[in-house]
């Protein structure tokens, strides 16, 4: 019968208590590149908001107070702020405006606002409230007298005209920090002189996931995507793949809890 009962178990337990159990992750990330000025720089990342049935507007709310007690320096959002209904926007963006930090709150668009096609509606809502979206856009972030280069992706498009737009964004002399909702050209961040990508899109590994059990073992992967969570790197290119806070499709998170997350910068 306990047998029986095992997935009806975990069900529930993903069902009611982890996908609001929100975890603060704390990430150091390592740059050569970086200005002195920006040594310990921490940059607060929330991605997959999906204000919905299933991510009430009191469990953001609840992120939003974590993350500013966390007091970083600046705030990523990387995109898909609502999950299917256009009228949510409003207040997604309403209970994003109570983020707070010194050098900002910056964002990128997500799937779901280009399949909604509320791209400029939630951009001129985020820019109402203080909070600057990045559509193939950069924008300096000053410490005393050194910068970094940050920049904003939407995530549809067509993509060799994205990779151009890319190119011309990239600052060879500063780091450059690439916020997109998923990394599609990762690949070529290193030629390209992209130090860090923040990325999400994958919820963990589409929410489901039994990598505690197997390596590999969750939908994403199964899927066939190649960056789930966590930090990669490739030739010196890194990405951090963020499992999101909110929900889509099912209302369960499985071995992939929530998160917010802290990236410490640091030259060693
Ligand atoms: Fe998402």
């Amino acid at each position: 019968m306990l047998v029986g009962a095992t997935p009806f178990i975990a069900a529930g337990y993903g069902l009611l208590y982890e996908q609001q159990n929100v975890e603060i992750v704390r990430q150091r990330v390592r740059l050569a590149r970086l200005p002195k000025a920006f040594e310990g720089f921490q940059i607060a990342q929330l991605s997959d908001i999906h204000i919905g049935p299933f991510t009430t507007a009191d469990y953001i709310r609840r992120c939003v107070a974590i993350t500013n007690g966390l007091k970083p320096d600046l705030i990523a959002l990387t995109g898909d702020y609502v999950c299917w209904d256009p009228e949510a926007q409003g207040e997604v963006v309403r209970v994003l405006a109570g983020l707070r930090a010194p050098h900002g709150v910056f964002g990128c668009m997500g799937n779901h606002e280009a399949d909604l096609g509320i791209e400029e509606s939630i951009t001129r809502l985020f820019a109402a409230q203080g909070i600057q979206m990045l559509r193939q856009e950069r924008a300096p972030i000053r410490q005393h007298n050194e910068t970094l280069n940050l920049i904003g992706m939407d995530h549809g498009g067509e993509a060799d005209r994205r990779l151009q737009q890319l190119k011309t964004l990239v600052m060879p002399n500063m780091v450059n920090i690439l916020l997109t909702h998923y990394p599609h050209f990762f690949d070529h961040h290193s030629e390209l002189g992209v130090d860090l990508t923040l990325a999400g899109d994958i919820h963990g590994g589409g929410q489901l996931s039994l990598d505690f059990v197997h390596r590999g073992l969750n939908l994403g992967s199964l899927m066939g995507v190649p960056y789930i969570r966590g930090l990669y790197e490739k030739t010196g290119a890194q990405l951090y793949m963020n499992r999101g806070i909110g929900i889509t499709g099912f209302p369960i998170r499985l071995g992939a809890r929530p998160e917010i997350t802290v990236l410490e910068l640091s030259r060693s």
